[in-house]
C-alpha cells in the first residue's frame, strides 16, 4: 500500500474517531447487544430498529480505541438502510477485509480498516462493533447474548 494511501486511511480513522457518527443510545430501537473486547476490556453497545427486513437507523455507544470507534462509526452509516440478507454479508466481507482475506466486494470506506490485518491483536478492535451488531440481529430471533472478540485475531479460529 502506498504511503499516500495509508495516511488517508489513517485520516479516516482519526477522524471517525474525533466525530463518530451515530454516537446515541437509541430510546425507540428494535433490538440491541453489548460487545466487549477481552483483550482491553473496552465494551460497546449497538443498537438498530428494523422495519422488516431493513435496517431503518443504527446507532453504538461505548468506550475503545480509535480503530473500534471508527469501524462502529463507519459501520452505522453504511448499514442504514440496508436489508438484513446485504448486512449479513457486509459483515462477512468486511470480516474478510480485516483479517486479511479481502473478497473484493466494495466495503466503502471501511476499506480503511483494511491495514488492521497486518497487526493481529486490532482485528478484535475492528470486528468488536461488527459482532454486537451481529448479536443485536439474532436477539431479534430471540438469541440474545453479549457478545466478545474473544475468537478473533491470534490464537483463535475467528467467527
Ligand atoms: Fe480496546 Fe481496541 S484497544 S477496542
Amino acid at each position: 500500500m502506498s504511503a499516500e494511501l495509508d495516511e488517508l486511511y489513517q485520516s479516516i480513522i482519526l477522524d471517525h474517531n474525533r466525530r463518530p457518527k451515530n454516537f446515541r443510545e437509541m430510546e425507540d430501537a428494535t433490538t440491541k447487544a453489548d460487545g466487549m473486547n477481552p483483550l482491553c476490556g473496552d465494551q460497546l453497545t449497538v443498537w438498530l430498529k428494523l422495519d422488516g427486513e431493513q435496517i431503518t437507523d443504527v446507532s453504538f455507544r461505548g468506550q475503545g480505541c480509535a480503530i473500534s470507534k471508527a469501524s462502529a462509526s463507519m459501520m452505522t452509516q453504511i448499514l442504514k438502510g440496508k436489508s438484513r440478507a446485504e448486512t449479513d454479508k457486509m459483515f462477512d466481507d468486511v470480516h474478510a477485509l480485516v483479517t486479511g482475506h479481502p473478497t473484493g466486494a466494495d466495503v466503502g470506506p471501511l476499506k480503511a480498516l483494511g491495514g488492521v490485518s497486518r497487526f493481529p491483536l486490532r482485528v478484535k478492535c475492528a470486528s468488536l462493533a461488527w459482532h454486537a451488531m451481529k448479536s443485536a440481529l439474532n436477539a431479534v430471533d430471540g438469541a440474545a447474548t453479549p457478545v466478545s472478540t474473544e475468537g478473533e485475531g491470534p490464537g483463535g479460529e475467528g467467527a
